[in-house]
This record gives C-alpha cells, sequence and structure tokens, in this order.
C-alpha cells in the first residue's frame, strides 16, 4: 500500500502500518497528510529544523538574571512613578498569563493539527519555552513581592487585557474540540485563522508593544533585570513568530486554494482589529505616557508592526507607510550586538555556545 493510499493518521498513535512503504520527501505535507507522521527523516522543511535548533542554541534560565536592582528599584519609595508601576504591572500581568495561552494553543491544537514531524520537533521545542517564560513571571513576582493573585487574574479582570486574551481565543476553541479535523477548505481555513491569531497577532504584535515598553524602561536603566528577561523571551519570540510565518507560508504553497482573495481580505482585517485592540491596551496601561514612551508612540508602533506583519505574510499593508518610531527595538534582537547594554551584560552568544557574563 503506497502512502496516498494509507489512511490518514494524522495523530501518529494509530496502529502501526507493518506493510506501510516508507516515507519519502514527497509525501509529507504540513496538514491533512497521509504519511507516517513519526519519521523525522528524511526531512523535507529544513527551515523548521533550523528553528529547532537555533531554539535550542538560546537556551536561557529566568533564574540566572539578577533581580537585585530591579528589587531595590521596586522597594524603594520614589524609585518609579505612580504611571511607571502601574504600566510595569499591567505588562507583567499581561505577559503572564500571555505566555500559559500560546502554551495550550501549541500543545492542544497546533500540535494536532501540523502533520509533520519536523515542525512538531519545533513545536516541542517552543512549548518548552513557553513554560521557562511563564516561570521568568513566577520568578519577577516572587523577587518583587508581588500580589500574585492581582498578577495572574488580571486577564480576567483588567478589560484591555481580556478583550485581546478572549479575541485570541475565539481562533482556538473549536481546534480544541476533539472532534475537530482539518480536511475540508472551510476546516483547513479555521486552522490557518489560528495560526494567524497566535502566531502572528499574540506572539508577533501584542508581545512586541510589551517588548517595546519594558526594554525603554530597560534603555533608561529602570528594571534592568526585567528588561533583560524580556530580551531573552524577545529573541525566543521572534524565532516563535517566523515559524509561525514560515508555516502558514508553506500551508499556501501546498494549498493555494485556501489563500484566496476573500481569505486573504479577512487576514486583513484580523490583524486592523488586532491592532485596534493594542492600542486600546496601550491607552488603558499608560494613560499620561511615560518619559520616552506614550501611547501615541506605541499606536504608531503596532502600525508599523501590522504592515510589517501583512508583507511577511505577502498581504498588501492594512496601514498607510509609517515608520518606525523605535528604530532601537530591532537593535534589541540581535543579542549579539548589545553589549553591556544594560548592568549585567550577556557579552556573546553562539550556536552553541554558552552564555557569556562579564
Ligand atoms: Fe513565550
Ligand atoms: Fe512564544
Amino acid at each position: 500500500m503506497t502512502n496516498t493510499e494509507r489512511a490518514a493518521d494524522p495523530t501518529g498513535l494509530g496502529e502501526i502500518d507493518r506493510n506501510g512503504a516508507r516515507v519519502t520527501v514527497d509525501d509529507k505535507a504540513m496538514i491533512n497528510c497521509r504519511a507516517d507522521v513519526n519519521q523525522l527523516l528524511p526531512l523535507k522543511y529544513h527551515w523548521a529544523w533550523e528553528k529547532y535548533l537555533a531554539g535550542c542554541n538560546n537556551h536561557w534560565m529566568p533564574t540566572e538574571v539578577s533581580m537585585q536592582a530591579d528589587i531595590a528599584l521596586w522597594k524603594s519609595p520614589d524609585g518609579l512613578t505612580e504611571d511607571e508601576r502601574r504600566a510595569i504591572k499591567r505588562n507583567l500581568g499581561f505577559f503572564a498569563t500571555s505566555e500559559s495561552l500560546v502554551a495550550n494553543n501549541v500543545v492542544l491544537a497546533v500540535y494536532r493539527h501540523l502533520t509533520n514531524p519536523e515542525c512538531r520537533q519545533y513545536l516541542l521545542r517552543q512549548a518548552f519555552e513557553e513554560a521557562v517564560h511563564t516561570h521568568t513571571f513566577q520568578y519577577i513576582c516572587e523577587s518583587l513581592g508581588l500580589d500574585e493573585g492581582e498578577l495572574f487574574n488580571m486577564y480576567r479582570e483588567v478589560p484591555s487585557i481580556t478583550d485581546k486574551a478572549a479575541w485570541a481565543l475565539n481562533y482556538t476553541q473549536h481546534l480544541e474540540d476533539p472532534s475537530f479535523t482539518t480536511g475540508t477548505p472551510e476546516r483547513d481555513q479555521a486552522f490557518l485563522r489560528d495560526l494567524v491569531a497566535f502566531y502572528v497577532v499574540f506572539e508577533g504584535m501584542w508581545f512586541y508593544t510589551g517588548f517595546a515598553q519594558i526594554l525603554s524602561l530597560g534603555r533608561r536603566n529602570k528594571m534592568v533585570g526585567i528588561a533583560e528577561q524580556y530580551q531573552y523571551i524577545l529573541r525566543d519570540e521572534s524565532i516563535h513568530l517566523n515559524f509561525g510565518i514560515d508555516a502558514i507560508n508553506q500551508i499556501k504553497i501546498e494549498n493555494p486554494h485556501l489563500w484566496s482573495e476573500e481569505f486573504q481580505q479577512e487576514i486583513r482585517v484580523m490583524l486592523g482589529e488586532a491592532c485596534e485592540l493594542e492600542v486600546a491596551y496601550g491607552r488603558d496601561t499608560m494613560p499620561r505616557g511615560l518619559l520616552g514612551l506614550n501611547a501615541e508612540l506605541c499606536e504608531q508602533y503596532m502600525r508599523f508592526i501590522t504592515n510589517r506583519r501583512c508583507a511577511q505574510l505577502g498581504l498588501a499593508p492594512v496601514f498607510g507607510p509609517t515608520e518606525n518610531p523605535f528604530p532601537w527595538m530591532s537593535e534589541m534582537m540581535d543579542l549579539k550586538k548589545e553589549k553591556n547594554f544594560f548592568e549585567t551584560r550577556v557579552i556573546e552568544y553562539q550556536n552553541g555556545g554558552a552564555l557569556d557574563w562579564d
């Protein structure tokens, strides 16, 4: 029996086919694959394997970062303004549970429907990284003595955060239904929407304004430990985002009928809505603005990022030409260039190498 005649077993948990043909590269597919999903080799999607290796090379733990300066500043009565404290707490509250929402989507939805072993290898690495990120917020909460109930309930209790989480969950809920399977154009598009909502919007748009807020404080020597942890998270998330973009684009190549004009328009509307939600969150988080940062600049940054994501997906931009108000963010993504930026400096990281501190 050839692989194309074989009944699809997208989970890899079905009966072992003792007489099946060996998998070839041509048998492999991103979604609705009919070949054995347990055979990593031969590799088809080298980009997925490369991202797995890059993720492993970037290994870090939040507890490696000293929180002493942050604790001193946080506890000092006039170390931070009330507006800065509000922005920091809301930012932490947004990320603390968002990391779980993203992890749930990876493990409970994406893994089931992405029927390729090299992509799944990357998803397993990503899932661990999301656990490290959630650990980061536990570590920050404990270090600063924050109210854990307040932090971990903001996604339920602060409407501008709830609105974002609810928007994204709307695209994943039916995928977690055990009876949901891909295999029709409608359901394959539902899966694509979920990939857009989590990889492009959650990790690729909303996280970026969150990074900009904290890294902007770090540039002014405030909360330098958290800023350093956010640099590591940003490094991880830029790979998560790029994996998502590559996965969506590969599904498009293999299933061009899914990427209709109508569907492209729908995705652009999604990205526009996501941008609006972020703008509302920015106003709520920084009602009066902070030194070097305010809701208007974050709105401009979000429009710039939205257009950039459109370009990465091959879509027409949602907004007119917009300049990046935070050009320093791109430097932040390349830690190799960031020597002696904050107090405790990562002087170098390299493929396969451990972090090196001075
Ligand atoms: Fe994460
Ligand atoms: Fe992520």
